[in-house]
C-alpha cells in the first residue's frame, strides 16, 4: 500500500482542506505515513497570505527535495494558494515538484496519484470548483468545520486571498445542511462554518435557492446533536442585524465572533479598501454586544500597511483600547506581489513596523489577560479536547467564548462540562471541574462569583 505525508501551512480553510486531501487519498487506497521518509507522495498544502509561509515552505521543500535526490520514485505535490499564486512559474521556481494544483482544483491530485502512488511531472490542476463532496479525514470525532463558501469578492488592497481563491461561490444550503446532519450522526457536536466571508453567503446563489447567513445559522441550529456552532470570517461590512439576530436566538451559536478591525484609521481603512469606517466598525461592535450578552470578540490587526502614520497608527491603539477585545491576531503589514498596496509608494520602514507591532502585542496582551481575569470565580461550559499541552495529568479545553481552559477534573474528549475558573493569563484560563452540566443546560456560562 502506496502511503502520503501531508504539511499544512496557513488559515483554518486550508486544514480542512488537508482533512479533504486526506479523505480522498485513503478512498483511494493510499494511507497516511508518520513522517516524509516513510512516504511515496509528498505533499504540501501552502499558504502564501504574508511572506513567513514563503519562506517556511521554501525550507521545508528543499529538505524535502533532499530526500527525493536519495529516493527518486518518491513524488512531490504541491498544493494550496502559494502554488495557485505561482502557477505560471512553480515548476521552474521548484523543480522537484512533480504536480501541482490550487485550492479550487483538489480533486485533480487524486486522479494523479491514482492508487499506485505514481504522478506524472509537470501538471497543474486547472480551476474546477470546491470539492464539496470530497470524504473528510478528521482529527477529532466530536468537531469538523464545513465549508460554506469559497472565494471572496472583496478586493482588500493588501490582500492576495481573492487572487488564487477566486470568486466567491456559495454552496447550496441544502447540501451544507445535510453535511452538517449526518456529522451529528456521526457524533460530532461543535461544528465550524468557513467562509472567506460568511456573512455575504447566498448572495450569488440562484433566485430560488437565495438565502443568507442568518437563516443557514437557524437551520444548523435546528439540527439535533449539534451543542456548539462557530463560524469564520465574517467581513465587518456585510455583518447586518439578521445574522445578529440570529446569533442571539440560536442557543447553539457560540457566543464569540471574530471580526477583523485590520486599522483603527479611516484613512488607512480606505487605503485597504475594506468599505468601513473607524466609527461603523465601532458602531457594529456596540450592536452585537447589545444583542448578544457576553459577547467574546477577537479581531485581526494589521500595522505598517503603506502610508501609515504615527497617527494612524495611534487610531489603531485607540480603538483597541476602546473596544477591549478578547484575543487578537497581529501582522505585520507583508507586501504581496500582484496586490495594488504592494505598489504604493511610502512603503512603512522595517524597522518602524518592528516597534509598532510591539507596542501594539503589549496593549492586545493587557486587555485579553484583564477580559480573561473577569472570568475568574465563573463557571464556564467546556468542550473538552484532551489532555493539557503542558501538564498530563490535565484537560484542556474550550468555552463557548472561544478561551482555552486547562483544568483539574475526569472528563472524555467531546463532552461538555462544568469548569469553575480560579486563574487567568492573556491567552488562557485555569480551573477545576465543577460537577454535571444538567442535559439542555448548554448555554453560556452560569455567573456564580
Ligand atoms: N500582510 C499582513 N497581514 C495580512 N493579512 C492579510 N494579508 C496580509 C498582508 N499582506 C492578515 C489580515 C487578515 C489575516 C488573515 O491576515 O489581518 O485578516
Ligand atoms: Fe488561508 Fe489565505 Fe493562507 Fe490561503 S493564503 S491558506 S486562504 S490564509
Amino acid at each position: 500500500m502506496k502511503r502520503y505525508h501531508l504539511t499544512t501551512y496557513g488559515c483554518q480553510m486550508n486544514a480542512h482542506d488537508s482533512e479533504r486531501i486526506k479523505g480522498m487519498l485513503e478512498k483511494q487506497g493510499l494511507s497516511e505515513a508518520a513522517d516524509q521518509h516513510d512516504a511515496d507522495v509528498l505533499i504540501f498544502n501552502t499558504c502564501t497570505i504574508r511572506e513567513k509561509p514563503d519562506r517556511k515552505f521554501a525550507e521545508h521543500l528543499a529538505q524535502a527535495a533532499a530526500l527525493k535526490r536519495r529516493h527518486p520514485g518518491k513524488v512531490i505535490a504541491v498544493g494550496g494558494c502559494l502554488a495557485e499564486a505561482q502557477k505560471e512559474r512553480l515548476f521552474e521556481l521548484y523543480p522537484q515538484v512533480d504536480v501541482a494544483f490550487g485550492p479550487g482544483s483538489i480533486p485533480h491530485l487524486g486522479e494523479w496519484v491514482g492508487s499506485d502512488g505514481v504522478a506524472p511531472r509537470g501538471r497543474f490542476g486547472q480551476w474546477d470548483s470546491f470539492a464539496g463532496d470530497l470524504p473528510s479525514h478528521r482529527e477529532r470525532g466530536f468537531q469538523a468545520w464545513v465549508q460554506v463558501s469559497m472565494g471572496c469578492n472583496s478586493t482588500c488592497s493588501y490582500c492576495i486571498v481573492p487572487a488564487v481563491r477566486g470568486r466567491e461561490q456559495s454552496r447550496r444550503p441544502g447540501d451544507i445542511v445535510a453535511e452538517v446532519a449526518q456529522l451529528a450522526r456521526e457524533g460530532v457536536r461543535e461544528i465550524t462554518l468557513l467562509g472567506q466571508n460568511v456573512n455575504s453567503y447566498g448572495r450569488d446563489l440562484l433566485p430560488d435557492l437565495r438565502t443568507d447567513f442568518g437563516e443557514l445559522l437557524r437551520a444548523c441550529d435546528a439540527i439535533d446533536g449539534i451543542d456548539r456552532i462557530r463560524f469564520t470570517s465574517p467581513h465587518p461590512k456585510d455583518f447586518r442585524s439578521p445574522v445578529i439576530a440570529a446569533m442571539a436566538e440560536c442557543a447553539a451559536v457560540c457566543e464569540h465572533a471574530h471580526l477583523p478591525l485590520q486599522s483603527g484609521s479611516t484613512r488607512i481603512l480606505k487605503a485597504m479598501r475594506r468599505t468601513y469606517t473607524r466609527e461603523r466598525y465601532v458602531a457594529l461592535v456596540a450592536e452585537l454586544r447589545a444583542g448578544i450578552p457576553d459577547l467574546a470578540l477577537g479581531t485581526d490587526i494589521i500595522v505598517g500597511f503603506p502610508g501609515e502614520t504615527e497617527a494612524d497608527f495611534q487610531e489603531t491603539l485607540e480603538v483597541v483600547e476602546e473596544v477591549r477585545f478578547d484575543s487578537a491576531f497581529t501582522f505585520v503589514y507583508s507586501p504581496r506581489k500582484g496586490t495594488d498596496a504592494a505598489e504604493m509608494e511610502e512603503q512603512v520602514p522595517e524597522d518602524v513596523k518592528r516597534q509598532r507591532i510591539e507596542r501594539l502585542v503589549d496593549v492586545v496582551q493587557r486587555i485579553a489577560r484583564e477580559r480573561n481575569e473577569q472570568r475568574i470565580g465563573r463557571v464556564e461550559e467546556v468542550l473538552v479536547e484532551g489532555t493539557s499541552r503542558n501538564d498530563e495529568g490535565e484537560l484542556r479545553g474550550r468555552t463557548r467564548r472561544n478561551t482555552t481552559v486547562n483544568f483539574v477534573g475526569d472528563a472524555e474528549p467531546g463532552s461538555l462540562v462544568p469548569v469553575r475558573i480560579d486563574a487567568a493569563t492573556s491567552t488562557t484560563l485555569r480551573g477545576v471541574s465543577a460537577g454535571a452540566f444538567a442535559v439542555g443546560s448548554a448555554r453560556s456560562s452560569a455567573a456564580v462569583a
